[in-house]
């Protein structure tokens, strides 16, 4: 049986005060008999020690929502996986479209990371999708093969198992327009076919796979409800405490 995670992506929002509030009204909201599903909050860089103190409580966990493809050094600027490993962050978001397009990372970028994360014991959360013109053109099961193949398929069993992979359609996110919950089961399922043709169906069969792109309180359970949606990586509807615990309560 999976485990449900619906994690938080908080992106660049909040003042550290405001950040300090949401955690407390989401820990307040949550009480452990009706979260069944693992709540992450993946604040900005600098407020993911006061989530780490909170996680103490050990009713959410903490990811980042990027990491250095750099071991250690003379990188300026840079946060690395095992820093993030210091102060109990768990997961980390690795490949987030805002970051392909914005940061031009690419699949050499995002390998470097992804293997980072596995090496420091921080589990990623590897974002793929498909844009509008990819899904009008009948590409996105090409688009989403190759970003799960290229940025994961180097790793070996034991490390694949650890890896979260997040269905976002880029169309979707940050948009009002989800996919259907019909779109979202046709690609998860896609990408466990592809998951079991290259480790096996026990490992394609525990892998987690969620779903992000305007998931909210309202549809939520349409899409949770789904064979092979294993919970969702919210954004905007993540920033609100009762809205985003009431995703985690659909999960
Ligand atoms: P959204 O963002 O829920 O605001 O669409 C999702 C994401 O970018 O992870």
């Amino acid at each position: 049986m999976r485990r449900k995670i619906v994690a938080g992506n908080w992106k660049m929002n909040l003042t550290f005060q405001e950040a300090e509030e949401l955690i407390e009204e989401i820990l307040e909201l949550l009480d452990e008999e009706n979260a069944p599903a693992e709540v992450v909050v993946c604040p900005p860089y600098p407020y993911l020690e006061l989530a780490t103190d909170y996680s103490e409580e050990g009713m959410i966990k903490v990811g980042a929502q990027n990491i250095s493809p750099f071991d250690s050094g003379a990188y300026t600027g840079e946060v690395s996986a095992s820093m993030l490993k210091s102060m109990g962050v768990s997961y980390c978001i690795i490949g987030h479209s805002e970051r392909r397009k914005y940061f031009n990372e690419d699949d050499k970028m995002l390998t470097a990371k992804v293997n980072q994360a596995l090496k420091h014991g921080i589990r990623p959360i590897f974002c793929v999708g498909e844009s509008l013109p990819e899904r009008e053109a009948g590409r996105h099961f090409e688009v989403v093969r190759s970003h799960v193949r290229h940025g994961l398929f180097h790793l070996d069993t034991d490390e694949f198992h650890k890896v979260i992979i997040a269905y976002e359609p880029v169309w979707a996110i940050g948009t009002g327009a989800t996919a259907t919950p019909e779109q979202a089961e046709e690609m998860h399922s896609y990408i466990r076919t592809l998951i079991t043709e290259r480790y096996g169906e026990e490992i394609a069969e525990a892998t987690i796979i969620l779903y992000g792109g305007s998931c909210n309180s309202s549809n939520a359970s349409e899409i949770f409800i789904k064979k092979g949606v294993d919970g969702g990586l919210i954004g905007g509807a993540s920033l609100k405490a009762d809205e985003f615990v009431s995703i985690c309560r659909k999960a």
